[in-house]
């Protein structure tokens, strides 16, 4: 028999129980043994449910007990969810997490722990929701040397930003259904401000590059100044705005960043729409492999978590380390001002493009009226465009949307 606790009892939680009783003939199949939830770690009690019986307030019940093998967390937040992780694998139980913001923060040192101790830790579940993004990462493009990583990473602003463009929702009324859906963040800033998708973005980095990136540093932008009057633009220039998180080798160095990017309609992502993920990955010797599949969700994310518990029983420990990002060396990193891209700029002011190629040559003009002016810039560092959006504001052409171009 595998025993199974489970940590945290929220949206997640409760899927991986339900997942393990729904599919439980198809998993002990996989196992060769039955599967069980032999406890729930939660503050509350799930009264009148089949939960109720398997409910522990002490996390020691669970840590002390040695029949669980598998401890799987779905508590969220870094602690005490790093700390109960670090116990459970010192116990000799492997862990499986959901968890962006403690395998981004604690990843290194948890998988040096599991290593230590002869069980595993594996987190398929907190990048790419449902689709399997992790495992190919570190197993089937093993033999690559990845050169860029690319994607949509978080689901909830791939919902509003549908639902914006396909409904002309209001950023709030998204956001709201987003939540009511079971997509969001506890604090759904970390959404909306791109630090989710930041977290996530790091982790894949880490793997595919080996140095731990600090997401508490990356550049990170999310999507709340992106307008409905943006959103409109894109769609008339057959494109759509996706909040990417990019990862590439540039040289010697390696660029990590989170920002919304209008991207044209012919390439596959521009499609991926609702609370769908797509990560494309460029290998040395594959090419680019993208893979697409729901990013959030209750049983999406428990598909990912109870695979997971499958693959640590039948096959253990992946074979995945990175470093420190204390120790990751500071000019690995490029500044987000070292950075190049091509950016939509808007300014509010009507028909002045002639002022706006004084300070930005080779600008094409992508829109006028409506009291503004929308341009294309030439691709350029950041830091470029910084200083001549500030030239342009000391002329009085105020740029009031900036969003790179993919
Ligand atoms: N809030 C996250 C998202 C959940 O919307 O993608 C899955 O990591």
């Amino acid at each position: 028999m595998i025993n199974v606790a489970i940590l945290g009892f929220g949206v997640v939680g409760s899927g991986v129980g339900e997942v393990i009783v729904m599919n439980n003939a198809k998993l002990a199949k996989a196992l060769g043994d039955d599967i069980t939830v032999k406890y729930i770690f939660d503050k509350r009690e799930f009264p009148n449910t089949p939960w109720q019986d398997k409910v522990v307030h002490d996390i020691d019940v669970i840590m002390n007990d040695p029949e669980v093998s598998v401890v799987v967390e779905c508590m969220g937040g870094a602690h005490p969810a790093y700390d109960f992780s670090m116990d459970a694998i010192k116990k000799g139980k492997s862990v499986i997490t959901s968890n962006k913001e403690v395998v981004a923060k604690f990843g290194h040192e948890l998988l040096a722990a599991a290593r230590e101790n002869g069980v595993g830790y594996l987190f398929e579940a907190s990048v790419g929701g449902g689709t399997p993004v992790i495992r190919p990462l570190v197993k089937c493009l093993v033999a690559n040397e990845i050169d860029s990583v690319c994607g949509i990473l978080n689901g909830t602003t791939n919902y509003i930003l549908t639902m914006m463009n396909k409904y002309s929702e209001s950023f709030e009324t998204a956001l709201a259904s987003a939540q009511e859906k079971g997509y969001a963040e506890r604090d759904p800033s970390d959404d909306i401000n791109g630090i989710d998708t930041c977290r996530k973005i790091c982790i894949l980095a880490d793997i595919a590059f080996g140095y731990g990136m600090d997401s508490t540093k990356v550049y990170a932008e999310g999507i709340t100044a992106i307008r409905n009057k943006d959103v409109a633009l894109a769609e008339k220039l057959g494109s759509s705005i996706k909040l990417l998180g990019r990862a590439r080798k540039e040289g010697d160095k390696v660029s990590v960043m989170v920002a919304p990017f209008i991207v044209s309609r012919e390439r596959v992502i521009a499609g991926i729409d609702d609370v769908f993920n797509a990560v494309a990955f460029n290998g040395n010797a594959v090419g680019e492999v993208t893979l697409c599949g729901r990013g959030a969700g209750m049983l999406p994310t428990a598909s990912a978590m109870v695979a997971d518990i499958i693959d640590v029983v039948n096959n253990g420990a992946w074979n995945v380390s990175w470093c420190n990002p204390a120790e990751t060396p500071a000019d690995v990193l490029m500044t987000p001002d070292e950075v190049e891209d091509k950016y939509y700029v808007a300014f509010a002011v009507a028909d002045n493009g002639a002022a706006i190629e004084n300070v930005i040559s080779d600008a094409r003009l992508l829109s006028t009226g409506d009291g503004e002016t929308a341009i294309e810039t030439p691709k350029m560092p950041y830091g470029e465009l910084k200083n001549k959006l500030a030239t342009l504001e000391k002329n009085g052409i105020k740029a009031v949307s900036v969003i790179r171009i993919f």
